[in-house]
Formats: structure tokens, sequence, C-alpha cells
């Protein structure tokens, strides 16, 4: 069966059985494997990728499921080579660690801080409750999101 989606922009067709998971149609057929495959069933967010702009576990996504959406990856956040301000600021503060949850990390708070350009500390530990980061403890990714918030900049 055909499923026709858009990924990043881009029309793609996957040939094959519509419950296969999203993650694995970006990773194996696709070649996007920036999108990480963790624990598989929805609780860890390493495969946190966008609906139509809104952020989704794609482990537990059929494919067949995102039919004519547009699937948004972490290899499209970044403008060529300017990286977004949350993947900056989570340089320049040197949150990374082994960096197997950041790509969930930073598309859930792109889409967060997109939804909420004034979150406050507490809301952004809220918003990261669906992506586990065994490495970092957190305090260094919320550092790094608030200084995101600062330097972006947002029409008056
Ligand atoms: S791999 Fe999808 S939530 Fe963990
Ligand atoms: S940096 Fe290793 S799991 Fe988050």
């Amino acid at each position: 069966m055909a499923v026709s989606l858009s990924i990043n922009g881009d029309a793609y067709t996957y040939h094959g059985d519509p419950l296969t998971p999203l993650v694995d149609v970006l990773r194996n057929e696709a070649l996007l494997t920036g999108t990480k495959a963790v624990c598989g069933e929805g609780f860890c967010g390493a495969c946190m990728v966008h609906l139509d702009g809104k952020p989704t576990v794609s482990c537990l996504c059929p494919v067949g499921l995102v039919a004519g959406l547009n699937v948004t990856t972490i290899e499209s956040i970044a403008a060529g080579d300017v990286l977004n301000p949350i993947q900056q600021a989570l340089e320049d503060l040197d949150a990374v660690q082994c960096g197997m949850c950041f790509p969930g990390i930073v598309m859930t708070l792109t889409a967060f801080l997109d939804q909420n350009p004034n979150a406050d500390r507490a809301a952004l530990k809220a918003a990261l409750s669906g992506n586990i980061c065994r490495c970092t403890g957190y305090e260094r990714i919320i550092d790094a999101a608030l200084v995101a918030m600062m330097n972006t900049e947002r029409p008056e």
C-alpha cells in the first residue's frame, strides 16, 4: 500500500505496511536518522517529530495515520548552517552529554516555545515531562531554553 505524506516540506511516498511505525520509515526508508528510536514504547520522547506542527512521538504513530500530513524532523529545524535558538543555546551552555535524547528535546522545546514564548522555569520543566534524559539532570537544558527565549526575536 502507498502512503503519501510530506517530510520536511518534500513529498514522500512510502510503499509498505501502513502499520509501520513512522520512526522506522523516517530512519530506515527516508534515511533521516536524526530522529532516535530508543524505548519504542512512547515514554522516552527521543523519537519526537512534529506532525503539522504538533509534537508527536513517532514510535507509536503508524505511518498510515500521517497520510497527507507534514512531518517535520530534527533535520529541518536549523536554517542551513544556522542553528535554531534552542540548538544554539544548548551548544553555548554545553548542555549536551551523550546526545541520544536531544533531537527529541529540541523538537519538544521548539514547538513549546513557539506557543509559550514567555514560559517560566516550571512551565519548561512540565513541557519536558515526556522527554527522558538519563545524563544531564535537566537543569542546563532548562537554562538553555530560557536563553533561547531571550535570544528569539518575536514580532511586536
Ligand atoms: S522511542 Fe518513541 S517515545 Fe521512546
Ligand atoms: S544527554 Fe544522554 S540521555 Fe540526554
